[in-house]
């Protein structure tokens, strides 16, 4: 068996962390949390709180909780997702990239990348000139990605750096596009990512954030919900041993800006020309914006 690697260590390919990213490791702390309360409103939260899931937490404790979700589920987050989604996450995810207008000898920061999933659709399109560099603030689940692109053959050509999306070690006008897939819902400072993303972006560069949000019909929103909140934990405890990172997956998504919110966020931020595609209903959507 092929031997894996730490990868915390910078010799090892990965780089530093920055000074303020936490990393943990440990079980999730059980929370409760009713189907009833899922359609409130979500409260806003005050200067020094912020949402984990539908529980209000202090800003400094929202990373340490959400890397404790990914290490918890890294081993058995692929298994989970083609589980949680029948296997449409794979659609989803060709789709982005088909639509992410990334050209051969692009340099494309792949935010949130843990699993490799994106990288690897991007490698074939940015060939062997073009670069890939996957940053994802949890170690476990940057390890899981890059040993399984390794196991595919895929090395040249992808950085696995451990980083945090809010603030980023690169320099201004470094990436001809940024992708981020299932990663924003779970960054804390959404605003200030957002901001740092369009620095290290080219001018006429390209952000694509595909992400859940807003299924569109009332009806499938009812069926959406059953399985999120009654199916979704009971298979996080069959497969993966962990109902409660699931739960919290379920409470994310229900907290997360809808497809119009998010659109004026990137507009606040100063991307130009900002459109909206929903997937599947609006399980999930694709928002393109440029930096202009
Ligand atoms: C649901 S996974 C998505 C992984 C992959 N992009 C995919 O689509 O399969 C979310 C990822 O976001 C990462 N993440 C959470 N907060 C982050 C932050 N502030 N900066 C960078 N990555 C973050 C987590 O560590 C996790 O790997």
């Amino acid at each position: 068996m092929r031997q894996r690697r730490n990868p915390t260590c910078s010799h090892d390919g990965f780089h530093e962390p920055p000074p303020d990213a936490t990393f943990n490791t440990g079980p999730v702390t059980p929370h409760s949390c009713s189907i009833a309360g899922m359609n409130e409103q979500p409260k806003p939260s005050t200067d020094s709180t912020t949402h984990f899931g539908f529980r209000d937490v202090p800003v400094g404790e929202k990373q340490k909780l959400v890397g404790e979700v990914f290490t918890s589920v890294a081993r058995s987050y692929d298994l989970m997702n083609d589980l949680m989604s029948f296997g449409i996450h794979r659609l989803w995810k060709r789709h982005f990239v088909a639509i992410s207008g990334v050209r051969r000898g692009d340099r494309v920061l792949d935010l949130a990348g843990g699993t490799g999933d994106i990288a690897a659709l991007l490698k074939p399109v940015i060939g062997e000139t073009g670069e890939v560099v996957v940053g994802d603030i949890n170690a476990a689940m940057l390890g899981v990605g890059r040993d399984r692109l390794t196991d595919r053959g895929l090395v040249s050509g992808l950085r696995w750096t451990q980083l945090n999306a809010e603030a980023l070690p690169f320099p201004d006008n470094s990436f001809d596009a940024v992708t981020m897939a299932f990663g924003l819902r779970n960054v804390t400072d959404k605003d200030k990512a957002l901001a740092d993303i369009l620095r290290v972006l080219k001018p006429g560069g390209r952000l694509l954030v595909l992400e859940f949000s807003k299924v569109q019909s009332e009806l499938f929103g009812k069926l959406y919900d059953f399985h999120s909140f009654k199916v979704l934990p009971k298979l996080g405890q069959l497969f993966a041993g962990d109902a409660h990172s699931y739960q919290y997956l379920a409470e994310s998504i229900r907290k997360h800006p809808d497809q119009q919110t998010l659109k004026s966020m990137m507009e606040r931020a100063g991307y130009g020309r900002v459109e909206v595609r929903n997937l599947s209903g609006g399980i999930v959507a694709i928002h393109r914006a440029y930096k202009l």
